[in-house]
């Protein structure tokens, strides 16, 4: 009898789960775009899981959440407006049904995963919510000391703990809406695999599920789930052949680059501040963005740098888990942008960065376009929380400002980092979501808690 139990648990747990949701929970409406393309019901979007209740709130404190996202039963990872990244995703689930399971990235803190194809080769970056340095699953022990010990010098009080899968993906849609290109198409994903950091109870229950399948096979269809649990994270293409940029930055240091190259540089480095003051990044050191330098094509062994032929420069915006803050950093430390050191941050702003950017930035319709695209992203979350969204929307707006006036005004990223920080409030008058209203109205206000340790 007492050995029946968990077998019980285990299948009444799983018949409830494709029986209905918990009561708490509704569905997003389904996007009306599929009946205007005609397409069959069984190509939606899955619908994303929201709660009625002020109960969704409490995973603004996630290491209490109950319950995490995995429960709410299908899931298809479905991108038909960008078949390339359709395309990678479709390989790692591939790669992951015969056994090639995505590898920690053992330097990180947090649970990341660089996913793999059938080749064994490397294509994205997967970063699973509950495994963020926040995550009730965080896999390094250091952190865990770190939570335990020092709660209060744990993470950026500025920061919506636990979704910087959110701004991962955030990043990216900034990146590509602005025409930047330098971040690593990333969006959020499902996956499952063995090498994930599971609790000892979802081991067990997929253990279990998968001995009752084997051996009464009529209960184990009414499973709708085999295997362990799907997680929701942040996947990234994977680029190839960059290195850590501190690397490169050295060598530029010491032998400088032929002169379109360097221009070339010059330019990627101004989208790169563009991307980071936009979305207000906390985490950018030398160590999260990438550069690739082509130096391969060199007839010569010579390390003459003039002689390579057509040297080729791209960067790389990785690790943008740490923006998007619903408040100016104004506490202990101000988190600077590392790259405001360089000697390229000291030029003005290029004619080339502002007729890439200022048309867009300068237009309220664009940026208002900005916010809901990111509404639709952020609000997927189970602990979305429409006044914290708000607010992070402030502080970006406030620095959409000061770039453009910035730009504008042709000062350098030295001097944009040094403007005192703005938010720009859109006024609970104005309608939500996508719909814009004469009522729509902006305050705009200017912080003045610096920062306890301030750099500059
Ligand atoms: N998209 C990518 N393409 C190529 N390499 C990548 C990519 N993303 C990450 N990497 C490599 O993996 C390393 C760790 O990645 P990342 O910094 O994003 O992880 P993390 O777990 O957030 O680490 P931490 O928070 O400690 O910086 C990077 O230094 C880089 O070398
Ligand atoms: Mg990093």
């Amino acid at each position: 009898m007492s050995q029946d139990r968990p077998l019980r648990c285990v299948l009444d747990d799983d018949i409830m789960e494709f029986a209905s949701p918990p009561p708490d929970v509704t569905f997003a409406p389904r996007n009306n775009t599929a009946s205007v393309t005609g397409e069959n019901s069984s190509q939606f979007h899955p619908r994303s899981p929201t709660r009625t209740s002020g109960s969704g709130m409490k995973e603004s404190s996630p290491l209490l959440a109950p319950r995490v996202e995995h429960e709410y039963g299908f899931f298809e990872n479905h991108f038909p407006e960008d078949p390339d990244f359709q395309e990678t995703i479709r390989k790692a689930e591939e790669a992951i049904d015969e056994g090639i399971y995505p590898e920690r990235i053992y330097q990180g803190s947090s649970g990341s995963y660089f996913v793999k194809n059938c080749d064994m080769k490397t294509i994205a970056v997967f970063k699973p919510k509950d495994e963020e340095p926040y995550g009730q699953l965080n896999p390094k022990w250091t952190k865990w000391m770190h939570k335990l010990c020092c709660p209060c010098c744990f993470g950026r009080s500025c920061l919506v703990p636990n979704q910087g899968y959110l701004s991962e993906s955030g990043a990216s849609l900034v990146d590509q809406k602005l025409q930047l290109n330098i971040v690593p198409k990333t969006k959020v994903v499902k996956l499952a695999s063995e090498t994930f950091n599971y609790s000892a109870i979802d081991r067990a229950k997929s253990r279990t599920k998968s001995m009752i399948s084997e051996r009464y096979p009529n209960v184990g269809r009414r499973f709708h789930r085999l295997g362990l649990p799907p997680k929701s994270g942040s996947f990234q293409l994977f680029v190839n052949s960059f290195k850590d940029a501190d690397y490169w930055l050295r060598r530029f240091d010491s032998e400088s680059l032929p002169e379109s190259s360097a221009k070339r540089f010059q330019h990627l480095f101004e989208r790169l501040v563009v991307l980071d003051y936009i979305i207000r990044n906390t985490d950018r050191g030398n160590d999260n963005w990438l550069i690739r330098y082509e130096i391969a094509k060199s007839s010569t062994t010579d390390s003459d740098w003039s002689l390579v032929e057509n040297p080729e420069i791209s960067i790389a915006a990785i690790d943008n888990g740490l923006a998007f803050p619903f408040k100016h950093p104004d506490e202990w430390r101000a988190y600077p942008y590392h790259w405001a050191w360089l000697p390229q941050a000291k030029l003005p702003f290029s004619q080339e960065i502002k007729d890439l950017v200022l048309p867009q930035l300068s237009d309220m319709n664009f940026v208002q376009d900005l916010c809901d695209d990111l509404f639709e992203l952020f609000k997927t979350d189970k602990g979305f929380d429409r006044p914290t969204f708000e607010k992070q929307m402030a502080v970006m707006r406030g620095q959409i400002l000061n770039l453009t006036q910035a730009l504008k005004d042709g000062k350098s990223p030295v001097q944009l980092v040094q403007m005192p920080v703005v938010t720009v409030e859109r006024n609970k008058g104005g309608a939500i979501g996508r719909v814009r209203t004469e009522s729509d109205t902006f305050t705009q206000s200017f912080s003045h808690r610096a920062p306890f340790f301030s750099w500059c």
